[in-house]
């Protein structure tokens, strides 16, 4: 990629500096005023989405000194990059292909001279077959029964994902079949699960990457020995597959060849949810639909990679999530769906966004001198406004928001959706409009409030298309930010400190052993030894 200036010698970062500094754009209500066509300028239709950030503090200086930016950070030399297989996961050596699953079938893809979509088809195909024959009630357990449970054994990309497109498309969910999670360790989800399946109904899915995940490991190892205090351990290959990166993990743990599925290096786990690691939710929506699913996603990656930066949405989301964080200094940035199918969304994001930016060393190891990746959270918006919304009106802090509205309803009436609506674009106006027009003036003191930049993202009703458009907005928002910021939006090296002192403490825990040579927990360890035993008075 072309040499870049650092960031903050960018001169249009520079320059808007010195805008952030004149405030005009934080009255919204006199940049709508001034600017007839402001709200049709700065919205943008994309297939099914329809992308409105014109309530957003930015005036038309603003947007293209962002605009500025991206082409002298070259910009499009990092959508190159990633596009041609380079290896952007710098960290890691490797490249960051989750693009390449939502090709059409037709589309090959080299990499290092071999042509990575013959796995991936293959694998999509052999998926697609299984799924019609638990359909047909031909996809028989050990005992000749039929399988009704599927039961997901995973954490983080390799549940959240998976979860959030079985809420999302549920509406599409084949009759007859129950799904289940398992991704905690403290064995409450496992415990509900073995209480309510059928294990000679049932089939289990170890989704893991690394497959040395500790939570997931325990839970499938769990999960296994009681299967086979139920069963027996010839059933074990009958009920049991996997979603890996690690086959001979696969094979030790005693799944068959044919129930194994690759997760391919180049696939980050916050990347995988157009992957094979979707075995349960492909399973329960379908394979066509699954296909929708990634046609959408394959249309919004066209966009990304084709559409000019200025009617580009996830530049564009990535640009205003820029100017928010690092020029109006706002850090923590919240995602609220008006559609209660999305109420998984924002744990989704919150992974996808955190574990990709949450970083603070550039890519020749010196340490950013700039913010990062807000805190990334959120909630179903209409709970939200009767429980975090005042904070989000007259709080001390900014809050940048996403509002993501159905226009149409799967499931009411359109007048009754239509107060969906109303409440969404009130919301929207309110946290960037002076209310004074409609506060009466005595009361107007108590509505002080400061401007809250909100984006709208709006379709018709969730479907399969419309997800997978969601889901690759948001991959390619959060991959430019990084882009932008000079870090590596695929690795997650700040989890691994935790892990490797997690297997360390264990046999502490486990022991009376209360001098850890980690003086911050050793009163720690007293304690839990005393309540472990019960003899805390
Ligand atoms: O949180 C660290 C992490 O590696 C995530 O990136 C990943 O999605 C999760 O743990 C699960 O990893 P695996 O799929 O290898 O079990």
């Amino acid at each position: 990629m072309l040499n870049r200036p650092k960031l903050k010698e960018a001169k249009s970062w520079k320059s808007l500096l010195s805008l952030a500094n004149e405030k005009s754009y934080l009255d919204i209500q006199s940049l709508f005023d001034k600017d007839s066509k402001r709200g049709l300028d700065f919205s943008l239709d994309m297939n099914d989405l329809y992308f409105d950030f014109s309530r957003q503090a930015i005036t038309r200086e603003i947007f293209k000194n962002l605009l500025d930016l991206a082409s002298e950070v070259n910009l499009e030399g990092s959508l190159s990059d990633m596009n041609t297989g380079s290896n952007i996961n710098f960290t890691e050596d490797r490249p960051a292909l989750h693009t390449v699953l939502r090709n059409p079938n037709s589309q090959a893809f080299f990499l290092n001279d071999k042509d990575i979509s013959i796995d991936i088809k293959r694998d999509f195909r052999r998926i697609k077959l299984i799924s019609l024959d638990l359909y047909n009630g031909r996809l028989l357990g050990y005992t000749g029964k039929p399988i009704t449970d599927i039961i997901n054994i995973g954490i983080g990309g390799s549940d959240l994902g998976v979860r959030m497109g079985l809420d999302a498309l549920a509406a599409y969910k084949k009759e007859g079949l129950n799904f289940h999670f398992i991704s905690n360790l403290d064995g409450v989800e496992l415990n509900s699960v073995i209480s309510k399946v059928d294990p000679s109904s049932s089939i289990f899915i170890v989704c893991s990457k690394s497959f040395s995940t500790i939570e997931t490991l325990n839970n499938a190892n769990a999960i296994k020995e009681w299967f086979i205090s139920n069963m027996n351990k010839d059933a074990v290959k009958d009920h049991f597959f996997g979603v890996s990166q690690n086959v001979s993990a696969m094979d030790i743990f005693g799944i068959a060849k044919e129930k194994q599925f690759k997760i391919f290096e180049w696939i980050g786990g916050r990347y995988s949810i157009t992957s094979s690691a979707s075995l349960a939710f492909i399973l329960a929506i379908g394979w066509d639909n699954f296909r929708d699913f990634l046609d959408g996603a394959y249309a919004m990656d066209r966009h990304f990679f084709e559409a000019s930066f200025n009617k580009n949405i996830p530049v564009l989301l990535a640009l205003i999530g820029i100017w928010n964080r690092n020029f109006l200094n706002i850090s923590t940035h919240a995602v609220l769906p008006y559609d209660t199918y999305l109420k998984e969304l924002p744990k989704f994001l919150q992974q996808l966004e955190m574990e990709s930016n949450g970083k603070s060393t550039r890519k020749d190891n010196s340490s950013v001198d700039y913010s990062t990746s807000p805190v990334v959270w959120g909630d179903l918006a209409s709970n939200g406004q009767h429980s975090f919304f005042q904070l989000l009106h007259q709080g001390t802090d900014q809050v940048s928001l996403d509002f993501i509205l159905p226009v149409q309803s799967k499931v009411s009436r359109q007048d009754q959706h239509d107060l969906v609506i109303s409440n969404c674009l009130a919301q929207s106006t309110a946290f960037c409009m002076d209310n004074s027009s409609v506060i009466s003036n005595n009361d107007f003191n108590k509505f002080k409030k400061s401007v809250r930049p909100n984006s709208l993202i709006l379709y018709n009703s969730i479907t399969p298309s419309v997800l997978g458009c969601l889901v690759a907005l948001y991959e390619h928002k959060v991959f430019t930010q990084g882009a932008i910021w000079e870090i590596n939006s695929f690795d997650q090296w700040g989890v691994v400190l935790g892990k490797k002192l997690a297997e360390e403490f264990q046999s502490m825990i486990n022991t009376e052993n209360n001098d850890s040579g980690y003086s911050c927990i050793d009163h720690l360890l007293r304690e839990i030894h005393l309540r472990k035993l019960n003899i805390r008075d």
